[in-house]
């Protein structure tokens, strides 16, 4: 049997798109060969900025086909995660940096919810965290900016904790857990991401800001 080869899901943010115009986006850039959407939801305490809650998320899920990843940034995500799941979102993604104490029991009710549940890590966030969920997990989303914000400079040193994360997932059994990568993801550094081990390209600003967003994604559908 010869290698298995993969290709990166390639998940655009819609953060820097019109937001007026948010489910139009989305279903502009699943014609344009995106594999997911990524939602970033913000809720200006956990970050400075405010942007958007579930009522939006519905629209944007009714709207295309293709997987809807919400990651939220919020202080706390235990009193969001059933209107996003019952909004369409298949990925809910949460963060331990948040004031939410059980981390563990929230991963729990994702699942319960009929989601996939994720895992984000802030920049200065250990990896070791991830041994203890490991086997809650679907998703583990490595912050290779500090949250809050598009277009800011992509954090290559958080490359070594992509390959910390995929170290501890394969030990824990789970090397069906996908690593996304959220931060000034671009085409100078899908091909060393892929090879760190991540499966998820988030990418905002390189796709919604470029003249041909299909060529942008294609891009990144580098192969590992
Ligand atoms: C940052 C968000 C990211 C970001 C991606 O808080 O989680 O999804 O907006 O945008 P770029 O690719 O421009 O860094
Ligand atoms: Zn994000």
């Amino acid at each position: 049997m010869g290698r298995v080869v993969m290709k990166a899901i390639v998940a655009p943010s819609i953060l820097g798109c019109d937001h007026g115009e948010l489910a139009s986006a989305a279903a502009g850039l699943e014609k344009d060969g995106a594999d997911w959407i990524h939602l970033d939801v913000m809720d200006g305490v956990f970050v400075p900025v405010l942007t958007f809650g579930a009522g939006v998320a519905r629209s944007i899920c009714s709207k295309v086909s293709i997987p809807v990843d919400a990651h939220l940034m919020v202080e706390c995500p235990a009193e969001l995660i059933e209107s996003f799941a019952k909004a369409g979102c298949r990925y809910i993604t949460i963060h331990p940096e948040s004031s939410e104490k059980h981390i563990h029991k929230v991963l729990g009710s994702i699942r319960e919810l009929g989601c996939s549940p994720g895992l984000a890590l802030n920049p200065a966030t250990p990896p070791d965290i991830i041994r203890w969920v490991a086997d809650l997990v679907d998703l583990v989303l490595i912050m290779t900016v500090n949250p809050g914000y598009g277009g800011q400079k992509h954090l290559s040193s958080m490359h070594s904790k992509v390959r910390a994360v995929r170290r501890i997932l394969d030990e824990s059994g789970r090397e069906d857990v996908l690593i996304s990568i959220d931060g000034g993801v671009d085409s100078s550094n899908a091909g060393k991401l892929v090879d760190a081990g991540a499966s998820v390209l988030v990418s905002g600003s390189y796709i919604t800001s470029s003249s041909d967003s299909a060529l942008a994604i294609e891009s990144l559908k580098v192969t590992r």
